[in-house]
C-alpha cells in the first residue's frame, strides 16, 4: 500500500515540487498540505489538495506516515520535532537547519521515536554532478586534483525570506548546501580545512554569492562557487586529473575530457599571444591528446523517496544519513566562521 504523506509549507518547493511529484507517484500518495497562510491553503484546495485546518491536524492524522517539512530555513527545526514527536518519519528539505546544535536536536528526536528522518538532497541525482562523480570514480582522468563547481545567474537573491538573516537566508544556506553535498559525494566526507569569501553586491545582510574552497584530507580541493549577479556565467564544473580535464559547460550538458597521451609536447612552436610570444602557453599538438565527449548520465529524483519509503520499512539505509548530514552542516558552518575570521581557513 502506498504510504501517505503531508507537506507542511505550500510554497515554491512544497507545490511546485512535492506535491506535484508525489501526486505521480507510484510508492507514495498526497494526503493534504498545511500552509501558515491561509492563501496558501485555498490555492491547495483549489488545486484538489485536502489542506489541514491546522498543523495539530495534520500531525494526528494516523493515516500520514511521512511529513516533508518545505518552510523557510529557520522553522525547519520546530516542525521537524513537531511531526517526529508524533511519530512521523520527516523528510526536511534543505538546509536541514541552521545550527550544528539544532540538528543534533532533531536527530535525537528522531532516536527517541525511533522514526526515519533525513534531508532533501535532491541535487545529488543531477546528472552533471553524477557524470563527475562517474569520471572520478573510474579514474577517467587519473587521480583528482582539483574540482570547481559553480552556479552563477544574474537575478540576485529572490526577494522573499532569502534576503534575510533571521529566516536562514543567504545563497550559502540555499545553494551553497547543494554543491557542498555534492562534493562530498564526489570526494568523501573527510574534511581537512574550510575557507570562505562571501559577496554582498545586492544584498548587505545576507550572501548573495560565495567563494568556499573545501580541502579534503586526500589532498584533493574543491573551489564551490555560488553567484547571483554574475551576467555571464562560468562553466557548472571544471575538474583537472593527473592525466587529464574534464568539463561541464551547463546543467546536464556532457563532459567534454581532454586526456594526455603524450606529455612532453616535443615540437610546440611559440606563438603570439597578444602583445608577446609564448612557448609555454602554446597550443598543444593535438596529436599528444585524446578528445572526447563522455555519454550522458540517466537518473531519477523521485529514487529518493523510493529510498526514504524503504527505510521507513527499515529494508533500505536512508540515502541521506545522520552523518552526511551533520558532516555537510558543519561545513556551513565553518565557512560562516571563516567570513567572520575574515576568509582564514579553518582547520578541523
Ligand atoms: N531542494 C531544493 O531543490 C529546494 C528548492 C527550493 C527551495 N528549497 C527549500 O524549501 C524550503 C521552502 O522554500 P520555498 O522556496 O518553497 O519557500 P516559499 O517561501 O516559496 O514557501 C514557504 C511556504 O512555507 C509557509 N510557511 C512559513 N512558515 C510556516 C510554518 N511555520 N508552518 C507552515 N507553513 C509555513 C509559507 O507560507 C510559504 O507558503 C526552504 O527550506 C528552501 O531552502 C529546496
Amino acid at each position: 500500500m502506498k504510504k501517505k504523506v503531508a507537506v507542511i509549507g505550500y510554497g515554491g518547493m512544497g507545490a511546485g515540487f512535492h506535491c506535484v511529484n508525489i501526486r505521480n507517484s507510484d510508492i507514495v500518495e498526497l494526503a493534504g498540505i498545511y500552509d501558515i497562510n491561509p492563501e496558501k491553503c485555498k490555492l491547495a484546495e483549489e488545486a484538489g489538495i485536502r489542506a489541514y485546518s491546522s498543523r495539530e491536524e495534520l500531525l494526528a492524522d494516523p493515516e500520514v506516515e511521512i511529513v516533508v517539512v518545505a518552510t523557510p530555513n529557520d522553522t525547519h527545526e520546530e516542525i521537524a520535532v513537531a511531526a517526529l514527536n508524533a511519530g512521523k518519519n520527516v523528510i526536511s528539505e534543505k538546509p536541514v537547519t541552521t545550527s550544528l546544535e539544532s540538528l543534533e536536536r532533531m536527530i535525537a528526536a528522531a532516536n527517541a521515536n525511533k522514526k526515519v528522518f533525513s534531508v532533501h538532497q535532491n541535487r545529488r541525482f543531477d546528472v552533471d554532478m553524477l557524470a563527475v562523480k562517474r569520471i572520478v570514480d573510474n579514474r577517467e582522468i587519473g587521480d583528482p586534483i582539483n574540482l570547481e563547481s559553480r552556479v552563477h545567474s544574474s537575478h540576485g537573491i529572490p526577494g522573499d525570506w532569502r534576503c534575510f538573516k533571521k529566516y536562514g537566508g543567504g545563497m550559502l544556506y540555499d545553494w551553497g548546501i547543494h554543491i557542498v553535498d555534492q562534493a562530498c559525494v564526489i570526494f568523501g566526507y573527510d574534511i581537512k580545512s574550510v575557507q570562505c569569501e562571501f559577496d554582498h553586491i545586492t544584498n548587505d545582510e545576507v550572501d548573495d554569492g560565495f567563494k568556499l574552497n573545501l580541502e579534503f584530507k586526500s589532498g584533493v580541493k574543491a573551489l564551490l562557487e555560488v553567484g547571483t549577479y554574475n551576467f555571464i556565467e562560468l562553466p557548472r564544473f571544471y575538474l583537472r586529473g593527473t592525466e587529464g580535464t574534464a568539463l561541464i559547460r551547463r546543467w546536464e550538458s556532457p563532459a567534454e575530457i581532454v586526456k594526455c597521451k603524450i606529455w612532453k609536447d616535443k615540437d610546440v612552436v611559440p606563438e603570439m599571444y597578444g602583445s608577446g610570444l609564448t612557448r609555454t602557453m602554446a597550443t598543444r599538438n593535438r596529436v599528444t591528446v585524446e578528445s572526447y565527449e563522455t555519454p550522458a548520465m540517466t537518473s531519477d529524483v523521485f529514487d529518493y523517496y523510493r529510498n526514504f519509503v524503504k527505510a521507513c520499512d527499515g529494508i533500505e539505509e536512508q540515502l541521506v544519513t545522520h552523518d552526511q548530514m551533520r558532516c555537510v552542516l558543519r561545513i556551513i558552518m565553518s565557512a560562516f566562521e571563516s567570513v567572520e575570521k575574515g576568509g582564514q581557513k579553518i582547520f578541523w
